[in-house]
């Protein structure tokens, strides 16, 4: 029985498709800078070594934006991809949505930057800030705006230039992050394949475990803020640790729960690229095979709000999924914020 016709779908819980409105992913597309900083090259900057970050982290390199090359224009590379995979062009875009913590400016927004790019003039633009968890708080968010017929075409982007603000000195986070960006084209399909539901998760109690203190209202850049290093992230990498298989988990139970779905029959499971160790962790607990789960942290590392959007772009783009299939995707970054999103291809 192929996934549309399953009475799983049913459910009034897997309320997207509502009155036959679905936001369909039309288009994906990835783009990601061309330098490649290694593990051994991390070791002749910091105290490291490419034993301990692949046996701890599963990541053997990373990719580094130019020094003239931000946010906004891997997004703008990353939206054209999935604009031409989708067949869109600039003018039908209702809304761009990007989410980032690292864009090109305080304001305006990245959106902006990015629909004077790409020549969507008529497009709405504004950026979503939730940390590695903000492409799913995204696509969920497109979704409401294609489901209340406000949009047809809505282009969702997860984009990072971390490397701006990784504290080079710190081998505690450094080997950790790196740039990118991903994208998708979300649009009205009537009674089609789509995003089937999806949870949004936060947790504000413990936005101390991952942050920058620096650059916003309450410490604006000053020499102090500057020589005492406040424009770098900060992690608790333990706790965050912790935190993370326990939200994703959850997360995506809820998420198959409301679809009467059972872990099995997701094709793929496609989870945020942090940690090696997480993703099994979390694979494990939902009851996957390995073989369901989707890596590419090795060569990435942690881009956090690119992260699943690069995978998906992978994933599709390698055969990996076809239409129809069950796609689940999960998050967890700072906030806290988490998510999960099942989508049928
Ligand atoms: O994207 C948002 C979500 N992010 C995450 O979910 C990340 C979650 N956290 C993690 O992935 C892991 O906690 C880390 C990879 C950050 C750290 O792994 P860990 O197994 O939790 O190591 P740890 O922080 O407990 O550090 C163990 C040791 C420490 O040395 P001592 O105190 O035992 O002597 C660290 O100083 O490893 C040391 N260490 C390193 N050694 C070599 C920390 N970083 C490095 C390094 N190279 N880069």
């Amino acid at each position: 029985m192929s996934p549309s016709s399953s009475p799983k779908f049913k459910n009034p819980r897997a309320r997207h498709n509502f009155q036959g409105r679905t936001g369909s992913i039309t288009g994906v597309g990835a783009y990601v800078p061309t330098r490649v900083l290694t593990n051994s090259d991390l070791e002749k900057m910091v105290d490291t070594s490419d034993e301990w970050i692949t046996t701890r982290t599963g990541i053997k390199e990373r990719r580094i934006a130019a020094a003239d090359e931000f946010t906004s224009d891997m997004a703008s590379k990353a939206a054209q991809r999935a604009m031409k995979a989708a067949g869109v062009t600039g003018e039908q875009i209702d809304l761009i949505i990007v989410a980032t913590i690292t864009p090109d400016m305080v304001f305006p927004s990245t959106a902006c930057l990015v629909q004077q790019k790409i020549g969507a003039r008529r497009a709405a633009a504004f950026d979503l800030e939730a940390a590695c968890s903000g492409f799913i708080y995204g696509l969920e968010i497109a979704q409401q705006f294609i489901m209340s017929q406000t949009y047809d075409t809505v282009l969702v982007i997860g984009a990072e230039k971390l490397s701006s603000i990784v504290d080079w000195k710190d081998r505690n986070t450094c080997v950790l992050f790196g740039d990118g960006a991903g994208a998708a084209i979300l649009q009205n399909r009537a009674n089609s394949h789509g995003l089937l539901t999806a949870v949004m998760g936060a947790d504000g109690d413990k936005s101390d475990l991952l942050y920058m203190p620096g650059g916003g209202s309450r410490c604006p850049a000053s020499m102090e803020s500057v020589s005492g290093r406040l424009h770098f992230l900060r992690m608790e990498g333990k706790e965050t640790f912790k935190h993370a298989v326990q939200a994703m988990v959850k997360a995506a139970k809820e998420t198959l729960r409301r679809c009467e779905v059972n872990i099995s029959q997701v094709k793929c499971i496609i989870p945020h690229q942090a940690n090696r160790r997480i993703i099994d962790a979390v694979g494990e607990r939902l009851g996957a095979t390995p073989g369901q789960l989707f890596v590419n942290l090795d060569r990435y590392g942690n881009t956090s709000a690119a992260s699943v959007a690069i995978a998906l772009d992978e994933a599709v783009n390698s055969g990996r999924i076809q239409r129809g299939e069950l796609i689940l995707l999960v998050v967890f970054g700072g906030g806290l914020t988490w998510g999960a999103a099942l989508i049928e291809w």
